[in-house]
C-alpha cells in the first residue's frame, strides 16, 4: 500500500511515509499503538492498511497532547508546524486557517479524519507520562514512537512499553538516523537498548527497531 497524504500533514516526508507502511506490512500487527498523532495522516494509513489485512478485526491507539500541557518540557523539541499550522502551500494554509478554521493536530479534527474506523480506534490526550497507563500495552504488536524527542521522555516510554509489551512485539522508533536524526533520540534508544540489552536496527537510514525480547 502506497502512504497518502490526504491534503493534510505528516511527519513522515516522501519516501519515509512508505518505507514506514513496509515495516507495518512486514511484521502484520494487529494491534498497533501510534505514540504522537499530530494530524492524523500516518494514523489514518495504518487504519487502512490494518483494514486491509483484518477487516473489522484490529485497533489503533493514538496518543498526543493535541494541544494540552506537557508534563516536563525539559528539552523538548516540537515540530513548527504546531506553533501556527503554516504549510509550505499557501493554498492549504488559505484552507484550514481561513476557510475551515480547522486545527489538525486537535482531537476533534484527528477523530473526524479517523472517524470511518471509529470502533476500531481510541484517541488519548495528555502527556505520555499519563496516558501510556491507559492503554492496554499487553495486546499491543507494534509501535510507533514519535511523541515527545527529549531524552528524558523517549527514555521513559520506551521503558513503560517494554516493562509491558509481550515478547516479540515490534517498536519502530523515528529520527534515529538519516537526515533527521534527532541527537537526544538516538541517544536514548541506543543507552535503552544497552541497558536491556535488546537487539536494535537501523531502518531505511531514518527509524529504529527495537524487537521486544523476554
Ligand atoms: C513529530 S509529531 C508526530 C508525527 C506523526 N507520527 C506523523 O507521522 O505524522 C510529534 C507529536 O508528538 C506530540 N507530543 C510531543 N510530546 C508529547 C508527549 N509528551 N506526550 C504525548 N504527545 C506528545 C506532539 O503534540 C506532536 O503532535
Amino acid at each position: 500500500m502506497k502512504y497518502n497524504y490526504y491534503w493534510r500533514k505528516s511527519g513522515l516526508k516522501k519516501p519515509y511515509g512508505d518505507n514506514f507502511l513496509s515495516l507495518v506490512e512486514e511484521y502484520k500487527p494487529k494491534n498497533v499503538l501510534e505514540i504522537g498523532v499530530f494530524c492524523g495522516v500516518t494514523s489514518r494509513n495504518i487504519c487502512e492498511l490494518l483494514k486491509t489485512n483484518f477487516g473489522s478485526d484490529f485497533r489503533y491507539y493514538g496518543l498526543d497532547l493535541f494541544g494540552s500541557t506537557k508534563t516536563s518540557s525539559v528539552d523538548e523539541i516540537e515540530p513548527k508546524f504546531l506553533e501556527n499550522q503554516k504549510f509550505s502551500n499557501p493554498l492549504k494554509t488559505i484552507y484550514y486557517n481561513f476557510i475551515k478554521k480547522e486545527n489538525l493536530n486537535s482531537k476533534i479534527s484527528v477523530q473526524n479524519f479517523l472517524k470511518k474506523f471509529s470502533q476500531n480506534i481510541e484517541l488519548l490526550e495528555g502527556d505520555t507520562r499519563v496516558t501510556l497507563e491507559k492503554v492496554p500495552l499487553s495486546e499491543i504488536d507494534f509501535v510507533f514512537l514519535d511523541g515527545g524527542h527529549s531524552y528524558d521522555t523517549v527514555l521513559s516510554d520506551l521503558q513503560k512499553l517494554y516493562d509491558n509489551m509481550k515478547n516479540n512485539s515490534k517498536i519502530v522508533c523515528d529520527d534515529f538516523t538519516g537526515i533527521t536524526k534527532i541527537e537526544s533520540v538516538e541517544k536514548a534508544i541506543k543507552d535503552f537498548a544497552n541497558n536491556n540489552k535488546i537487539k536494535l536496527e537501523e531502518k531505511f537510514k531514518r527509524f529504529a527497531l527495537l524487537n521486544v525480547e523476554k
